[in-house]
């Protein structure tokens, strides 16, 4: 029997799942006895060429052959962005049809809104492409970790701000220079702010830790800081220093208190964290009977994120036949965990200055650092720039609250120009 299929947008994704689709089609015909078929497209221009043949496919800038169609049973969602797609959805939700979608900036900000029409609508919502592209991750923590208590969420989970991070590591460009390379690579959009601004991590890590977690996590509980502020001189410090800068997304969960940070961080090079590189995504989990687990693999990309997609539809094609329906992201958790911004958490801390290279004023910051009981690791005083001096400080453990304060204590110091760049220090392990 067919099982037929209506496409939304039929680009970078949706063309990798028309292709993945027929590949697969024979093989979930003998495992499921339905076969896959895609019966309709929705794009916006019919006439362009998208790199898989058509075949039986119908093309269509009407969504309605799509949503309006009875004999379409799933919708898979490859347009992007909050609308049409949410409206779409929707009311695909609302004709009785399960939908996949690939839309992490609509699951992270509607997905509530969107698994409770599905789930007043009897039919399924899955999302695995919307998190780390190929990497299986929305699965594991909803399915396989449930026996554990997940306490933390660790990993780099932008491709684009790991592979501009990487360039600026591998060819010491400055952040401009690896911004415009992953243009021309296409790894990263024309207005690349929701990457490089750390909203689009922020977005998933949303997803992740509603599910891990097992609670509802807003946009807004997530501190973000992106990446444009760091420069070439710092990657060159921290490796001097024996590290390597990560756009690290974070997720705890200490004793029902939550904390949510995707911000730059210096990791250490012996760290498993620090070799993923280029476009490549990792996420940590810790279980409290799992222990610690690493995910790894391409988080973009149209086959690796076709993968997922296409996975989702062949785990929906299993549920119909056990009449097993999923929305929920999180078991229906009725529990909400408040998010804090801990003020006690402890890290190293990374300060870059620029100062005027004249006697005493290393020992007025000395002194602050000293008044706030921040004991230095590291210090490097370096490059000359006219008469100002760069000082690059490691400190030893310090509260998140204990950094803000010295920043801007630091401001106010007599000829200290600059606090040019502060990131926090993973530990090796914790
Ligand atoms: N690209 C990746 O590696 C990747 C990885 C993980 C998740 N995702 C997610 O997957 C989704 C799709 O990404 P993508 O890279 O495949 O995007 P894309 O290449 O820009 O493709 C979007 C498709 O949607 C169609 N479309 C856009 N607006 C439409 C509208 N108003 N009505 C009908 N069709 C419309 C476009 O039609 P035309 O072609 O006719 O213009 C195009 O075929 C996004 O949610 C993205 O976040 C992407």
């Amino acid at each position: 029997m067919d099982l037929y299929i209506g496409l939304l947008g039929c680009g970078t994704v949706g063309a990798g799942v028309v292709s993945l689709v027929r590949r697969r089609a024979g093989k979930v015909a003998d495992m499921t006895g339905s076969r896959p078929v895609v019966k309709t497209i929705l794009v916006r221009d019919t006439t362009k060429d998208r790199g898989v043949p058509f075949e039986h496919e119908r093309l269509t800038t009407n969504p309605d052959d799509v949503l309006h169609d009875d004999a379409i049973q799933v919708v898979v969602e490859t347009i992007g962005g909050i609308e049409p797609a949410k409206t779409y959805i929707l009311e695909a939700l609302k004709r009785k049809k399960h939908v996949v979608t690939a839309n992490k900036d609509l699951i992270a900000v509607h997905g509530p809104e969107i698994l409770r029409v599905a789930a007043e609508n009897r039919v399924s919502v899955l999302f695995e492409a919307a998190v780390g592209g190929a990497i299986p991750l929305v699965g594991p923590l909803k399915e396989n970790l449930t026996a554990n208590e997940v306490t933390d969420l660790k990993g780099i989970i932008n491709g684009t701000t790991n592979f501009i991070l990487s360039e600026m590591t591998a060819r010491h460009i400055d952040f401009e220079e690896a911004l415009a390379m992953a243009q021309e690579l296409g790894y990263a959009e024309a207005d690349p702010s929701s990457d490089v601004d750390g909203l689009d991590a922020a977005r998933k890590l949303v997803i992740l830790s509603s599910i891990g977690f097992q609670t509802q996590v807003h946009l807004s509980d997530v501190r973000v800081e992106g990446i444009r502020h760091i420069t070439a001189t710092d990657v060159r410090y921290a490796d001097e220093l024996g590290y390597v800068i990560k756009l690290l997304a974070v997720g705890r969960d200490r004793g029902g208190e939550l904390t949510l940070a995707v911000r730059p961080t210096l990791i250490p090079k012996v760290h498993p964290l620090a070799h993923v590189s280029d476009a490549y995504n990792a996420l940590y989990v810790r279980g409290d009977a799992a222990g610690d687990l690493m995910f790894f693999g391409r988080g973009a990309g149209r086959m690796p994120t076709a993968s997922a997609v296409v996975g989702d539809i062949i785990s929906l094609i299993r549920n119909l036949k056990l009449g097993y329906v999923v929305s929920s992201p999180n078991g229906g958790a009725a529990t909400t965990k408040p998010v804090v911004d801990r003020e006690d958490e402890r890290y190293k801390y990374y300060f870059r200055l620029l100062a005027q290279d004249q006697p005493g004023v290393f020992a007025s910051i000395a002194q602050l650092f000293g008044e706030n009981h921040a004991s230095m690791e590291t210090v490097l005083q370096k490059r000359v720039r006219g008469s100002c001096a760069e000082i690059v400080i490691v400190t030893h453990d310090i509260s998140s609250s204990k950094a803000r304060r010295m920043i801007a204590d630091l401001k106010a110091l007599e000829h200290l120009h600059a606090v040019e760049c502060v990131m926090p220090v993973e530990p090796v392990a914790e």
